[in-house]
């Protein structure tokens, strides 16, 4: 750390006594070098990227093709997130329930105060406020995370709303503060050479629900480090939900206006690396002429019932942290847009001439490039040896404001009103393109099964289908089975009640290949949720729920046969009896926590089947 950027920034930028007594004590504990207090000003962020190209960790790119963009490679063992050493520290075990890792408090605190024990020596512990959701909403929660990661600094600044607006709320004192503890968990020696992606073999990734803490230590990516992201605005804010009566959700928030202007706006729960953030900015495909997808959120979505009974919500969020591979002109013009300039990208390829690649962006590969290893990389070599330039979890971090269809109300601070939700997973057979569940209990049922292959997203197996009840079992805080029974229990607060429903784009035929184009085509699948809502659209009844008949599509620009829809829509019986087996799996694990409506709803499907 450099004299500047530390002798600006040690005066405390709040007075609030129980935050300056808690970044006294945690110094005491960490032992940094330095303490910088984070005002969020354009200055300092300068200063930190600086820092971060003088140490190796960011490359500058290319001021003409990437303006004000960096790129950082990590180390090789730090590529996602790391559910197995994920915790939920509830005072009881059966709180957590037997989805997440458990372990007990007063023992998980005292082997963290272990690992924390001098672990910023040699660094600097950056004070960094942030406001998950608009400063001014009410809907909104504060957190300080303690950092000795100035690549993190940098992130949430575009991730979340940071810097001295939100020690002004901190000062008023009317918002409970939630303590966020980080540490790469490399401590450095007197005159000792950092290194560029400072990361530590053991993680520990913890939250304790009931005095709202987070401690994170020895990863620097994604999720494990932006801890305003999965461990604050999904665990720790579902634990306050539940309590407090809203939900938080792995959900995107887009808006859809018709041709005569009508708005409508839908939250889709999609796993990670499922298709969020292409369906948050979706654009309309050819014969849609008149139709506008515009984005509110693409990973979380906080959802609160207003005074006359309806849903509203708010992405409490201000970035995109979006999977790269994949991402390109053809399959996602508006994320290509937003992620131009004022971007980070992470694990991805750098090209020669100071640019960014990644597997999909486009048809013709880089004729050479350094892969996200730092080592060479060629098409050739590619085909020889199977190496990706990008790792399948690159990811690139860009403010939601520079997305060319943002919502006009994506910072309304009383939200925006939700009229549909739906469910979806990446499964290769069984589960149809587009089905509505009979109603609210049917729809929690839908979600609370749902399965999906697992992703590069997090370290693990690639490709088994696992159970993620609507899209949170890695980001639950508490036990499954209540976090269903609050799902039943929210239909009592709402007057109007969303319409439910399930989608799949990933459903594959004999050949092995996608039977929908996916991308922008799903888009007449929406206009058919949107439609019904809205109760202008037919449905046929199935024994899963109702489904749309082709000439319940809107074809008009896309040529698409007759039967490869009833491929795509077909509910096989015998394959549905399977996957019910497989929900008893997840029910027989949450059995004591399970709300009875799950067991009618199983039932009732089965009588159907
Ligand atoms: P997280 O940020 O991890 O929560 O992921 P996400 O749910 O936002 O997923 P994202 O939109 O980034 O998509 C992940 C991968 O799925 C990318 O490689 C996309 O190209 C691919 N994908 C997204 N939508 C579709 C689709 O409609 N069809 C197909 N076949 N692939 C898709
Ligand atoms: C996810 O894995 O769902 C993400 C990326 O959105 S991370 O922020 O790393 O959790
Ligand atoms: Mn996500």
């Amino acid at each position: 750390m450099s004299a500047t950027v530390a002798s600006t920034h040690t005066t405390p930028l709040s007075k609030n006594k129980h935050l300056l007594r808690w970044v006294e004590k945690m110094a005491e504990l960490t032992q940094p070098d330095h303490i910088h207090w984070v005002d969020g000003s354009e200055e300092e962020n300068e200063l930190l990227c600086d820092e971060l190209v003088k140490k190796g960790t960011f490359i500058r790119l290319n001021e003409e093709l990437w303006p004000n963009c960096y790129y950082a490679r990590s180390d090789e063992s730090d590529v996602a997130r790391v559910e197995d050493r994920t915790f939920i520290c509830s005072l009881s075990k059966d709180a957590a329930g037997p989805t997440n890792n458990w372990e007990d408090p007063y023992v998980m605190r005292r082997r963290l105060k272990g690992l924390f024990n001098g672990c910023m020596r040699g660094r600097t512990m950056y004070v960094l406020p942030f406001s998950m959701g608009p400063i001014d909403s009410p809907m909104s929660q504060i957190g300080v995370e303690l950092t000795d990661s100035a690549y993190v600094v940098v992130n949430m600044r575009i991730m979340a709303r940071i810097g001295l607006d939100v020690f002004k709320i901190i000062d008023q004192d009317i918002k409970r503060v939630v303590p966020c503890m980080h540490s790469v968990g490399v401590p450095l020696a007197r005159g000792q050479k950092d290194v560029r992606w400072p990361c530590n073999k053991e993680k520990y990734i913890v939250h304790f629900p009931e005095t709202r803490e987070i401690w994170s230590f020895g990863s620097g990516y994604g999720g494990n480090a932006l801890l305003g992201k999965k461990c604050f605005a999904l665990r720790i804010a579902s634990t306050i939900a539940r309590d407090e009566g809203w939900m938080a959700e792995h959900m995107l928030i887009l808006g859809v206006e018709d041709p005569k202007g009508e708005k409508t706006y839908v939250a889709a729960a999609f796993p990670s690396a499922c298709g969020k953030t292409n369906f948050a900015m979706m654009i309309p495909p050819r014969g849609f002429e008149g139709w506008k997808v515009t984005c509110v959120g693409d990973d979380i979505a906080w959802i609160k019932p207003d005074a006359n009974g309806q849903l509203r919500a708010i992405n409490p969020e201000a970035g995109f942290f979006g999977v790269a591979p994949g991402t390109s002109a053809k399959t996602n013009p508006n994320a290509m847009a937003t992620l131009a300039r004022n971007s980070i990208f992470t694990n991805v390829a750098l090209t020669p001439e100071g640019g960014v690649w990644w597997e999909g962006m486009s048809d013709d590969p880089p004729a050479e490039c350094l892969d996200w290893r730092g080592n060479k990389w060629t098409p050739q070599i590619a085909k020889e040896t199977g190496a990706k330039a990008a790792h399948p979890n690159a990811r690139f971090t860009s403010p939601a404001s520079q997305c060319p269809v943002i919502d006009p109300d994506w910072e309304n601070p009383n939200g925006v009103p939700i009229s549909a939700i739906i469910f979806g997973g990446r499964r290769a057979r069984t589960i149809p393109l587009v089905y509505q569940a009979f109603n609210w209990s049917g729809g929690v049922y839908i979600g609370a099964t749902m399965g999906s292959e697992m992703t590069a997203a997090a370290a693990g197996t690639v490709g088994k289908v696992r159970r993620d009840p609507m899209a949170m079992l890695p980001f639950c805080g508490y036990h499954m089975g209540d976090y269903f029974r609050h799902w039943i229990k929210m239909q009592r607060s709402l007057t109007i009640t969303p319409r439910i429903f399930h989608v799949n784009w990933f459903r594959k035929g004999e050949d092995g290949k996608f039977l929908w184009p996916g991308y922008s085509e799903n888009m007449r699948v929406l206009k058919w949720i949107v439609d019904r809502v809205h109760g202008h659209a037919r449905a046929n009844e199935t024994p899963i729920g109702w489904t749309p008949k082709y000439d319940d599509i809107q074809w008009k620009g896309l040529d698409f046969p007759r039967e490869k829809f009833e491929e795509l829509q077909k509910v096989d019986r015998g394959a549905w009896k399977s996957e019910v087996m497989d929900h008893e799996e997840l029910f027989i694990e949450l059995h004591d926590h399970l709300p009875p409506e799950m067991i009618y709803e199983r039932e009732l499907l089965i009588c159907r089947l």
